[in-house]
């Protein structure tokens, strides 16, 4: 140790060590490897750089540390106040601040590069950012006649002294901005560089509004998230309705459309891409932004949307074998593809699994990782195709299964979108069969006080997704239908909510208010829909457990909007997901749009969902042999054969019928045989 160095710890990564006097700690940093950010190349400009001083004795480190063992604020440091505004407390910008004797330096997580952005999801994965595009300030030397190199050429130098980045290009579009952004007096200029390879931005001055924007296209909603590229923060979110729904509710009869009109493909796409471009002015104006700060954008969707979005024909993947076009990530400019952000701006879209599982079940792989946790996981995007993971630490199996747009609400007699009064809870008594309820719009239940008044803007209009889950497995457990879905007549002497449709029965959840309003009645057919879709989803899941050789699964969570919505105590009773402890069974949110964007602020995402996607496996549902077994044993409720400990530990089970003498004469004559 030479007798004027100096010790210095960085906190939390533990590096340290010993350098001369009078060192910047920026350098000191650098030199030891520690992760503190800096776009201005430490001119005192950017202000990514900051720390502060540790003070107290660190007997550990021998260091005794104390404000005074760093330089005093220097001028850098008040010029960079007067720009920008006071720095918190103790903070100091440490490309201006130097070591003047032993010292413990915090580095904030907003000052690290690759810092952890910690999700409000439970359970969920921490992002790592590390974005694909990344800000270089550099100021570049005046051209003179003794050297007669082009500015771009002094710029390149410039960035490879100042940054370490060589061998970069420049994208054509933005040789032109070049002279435009050289016009400062310290022809000081910011570059976007993607992927260390090529410059796709160019400001005059320091630029430090890098935006990204990730994107789940589903086949009802567009939902986008705007993101600062520098710090992963989430600026602004919205969402639009699909557009191309009137062009077919659901994915195949939006690929008929296309079959049947030759001009329909360009359509849809046209509709899509409209949609996503209203979305990126939307959010720009949210965060009082440009649109031209859009340097990436990041985008699951399954295989139709993707398809239709990257102006690919979808009609391959509406019959067998289904075939993608490309199953691979897709990286290209966003104009290319009729997106209006910044000129130069980057599309990633994550690689599609197979013709029906897509790159928005890749976001929810890359999101939820269930092949690193313990144990076997299992994991159910639920919407008008279910897609499904079910993995451990040696394998990750993958399929989907067609749901039909019954869990959305569609296809039952007085289901509706998850919009004002539509409802969304119900419980049903078991002695007296009568029901109770909520409605979106008010948080009372329809037996309290207040609840008219509360609905009388709108009314009860329907029931959606979730309310369906909960009244047909209600009507299970308080035996209005029998286990295997039909709702029986015999009870209509006990309740008048129990009446007869024709030559079957039906159970009025809701009697209208006004004259407005329709009764809100659960048909037969609306339990046969529920079962169909249910025994579709099950028999998916039984598909992967056979090939992963398991009858039961370690946790489950419920991915998508569905998902979070829905009681895991009443899906289970449905048997829409196999029995697990209810404790385990846990929603992940919309996993699809966590992995869109992870891909936008970490590329190392994109190589690990890449290399995950490879070593799948996939199951085809449509020519599995075992499905329609497995499809007819999951009708029941919950299942015909597989039991369901867990559920009933915690859930009482319907009360088994008493015989009558009455059901004895009748059984008697039905199986009576033909003489
Ligand atoms: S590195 Fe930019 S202010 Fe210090």
């Amino acid at each position: 140790m030479a007798e004027a160095d100096v010790k210095v710890l960085f906190m939390p990564s533990g590096r340290r060590g010993l350098f001369p006097r009078g060192t910047p700690l920026l350098d000191a940093a650098r030199n030891l490897g520690v992760d503190i950010d800096s776009v201005c190349g430490g001119r005192g400009l950017c202000g990514r750089c900051q720390i502060s001083c540790v003070t107290g004795s660190f007997a550990k480190h021998q260091i005794e540390s104390d404000v005074d063992h760093l330089s005093p604020f220097c001028a850098t440091e008040v010029k960079f106040v007067e720009r920008k505004g006071p720095l918190k407390e103790g903070r100091r910008l440490s490309c201006h601040t130097t070591l003047l004797d032993d010292a413990v330096i915090d580095v904030p997580a907003e000052s690290q590069v690759h810092r952890q952005i910690v999700r409000k999801e439970m359970e969920s994965r921490d992002i790592r950012l590390d974005p694909a595009t990344r800000l270089y300030y550099v100021q570049i030397g005046e051209p003179t006649l003794e050297d007669p190199r082009g500015e771009l050429q002094l710029l390149i130098e410039a960035l490879e002294n100042d940054w370490g980045v060589t061998g970069l290009t420049l994208a054509h579009s933005q040789l032109h901005q070049i002279q435009a952004a050289l016009t400062r007096e310290d022809r000081g200029i910011t570059v976007a560089v993607y992927q260390e390879c090529e410059i796709t931005a160019v400001w005059p001055g320091l630029f430090e509004q890098p935006r990204g924007i990730a994107i789940d296209v589903g086949s009802t909603t567009v939902a986008a998230h705007l993101c600062d590229l520098k710090t992963g923060e989430v600026l602004a979110s919205a969402g639009v309705m699909n557009p191309q729904i009137r062009y077919g509710e659901d994915l195949m009869s939006r690929v008929s459309y296309v079959m049947m009109h030759p001009e329909g493909a360009e359509l849809l796409t046209l509709a899509i891409r409209e949609a996503i471009n209203g979305l990126l002015v939307e959010l720009s104006e949210q965060a009082s932004g440009d649109i031209n700060d859009i340097l990436e954008i990041a985008l699951v969707a399954n295989p139709i949307m993707h398809h239709i979005l990257l102006g690919i024909n979808p009609v391959n993947l509406g019959t067998a074998p289904f075939a993608l076009t490309t199953s691979d990530p897709v990286d290209a400019r966003a104009i290319e593809v009729g997106l209006i952000a910044h000129p130069e701006a980057r599309l990633y879209c994550l690689p599609c699994i197979a013709g029906h599982v897509g790159a928005d079940a890749a976001g929810v792989i890359l999101a939820e990782a269930p092949h690193r946790g313990e144990g076997m996981t299992l994991v159910v995007d639920v919407g008008t195709n279910a897609e499904i993971v079910l993995a451990n630490q040696e394998r990750l199996l993958v399929c989907s299964s067609p749901t039909g747009p019954a869990f959305e609400g569609a296809q039952i007699s007085s289901g509706q979108r998850a919009t004002m009064g539509a409802i969304e809870r119900v419980r049903i008594d078991r002695d007296t069969l009568e029901p109770r309820f909520k409605s979106i719009g008010s948080d009372l239940w329809s037996n309290e006080a207040g609840f008219l008044e509360a609905m009388s803007g709108h009314g009860v209009t329907g029931i959606c997704g979730s309310g369906i889950i909960e009244v047909v497995a209600e009507m299970y457990l308080a035996g209005v239908i029998t286990p295997e879905g039909v709702v029986d007549g015999g009870l209509a002497d006990r309740s008048a909510r129990i009446r007869q449709e024709g030559r079957t029965w039906s159970y009025v959840l809701h009697h209208a208010e006004t004259a407005d309003e329709s009764d809100v009645v659960i048909t037969q057919n609306d339990v046969r829909q529920i079962q169909l879709a249910k025994a579709a989803l099950y028999a998916g899941i039984k598909l992967l457990m056979d090939e992963m050789g398991t009858s039961s699964v370690d946790r489950i969570r419920l991915a998508g909007a569905f998902g979070s919505h829905i009681s895991v105590s009443h899906a289970m009773v449905l048997g829409l997901i196999p029995d697990c402890d209810l404790e385990h069974v846990t929603s992940a949110g919309n996993a699809a749009g966590a992995g869109a964007r992870m891909a936008l602020l970490d590329r190392n995402a994109r190589i690990e969902i890449a290399d995950t996607i490879r070593t799948a496996e996939r199951i085809e549902t449509a020519v599995a042999p075992d499905f329609q077994r497995h499809f007819v044993g999951a009708m029941a409720l919950p299942h015909q054969s597989d039991p369901f400990p867990h559920l009933f530990s915690q859930v009482e089970p319907p009360k088994a019928k008493a015989v009558t003498s009455d059901d004895t004469l009748k059984r008697r004559r039905r199986t009576r045989p033909n003489r």
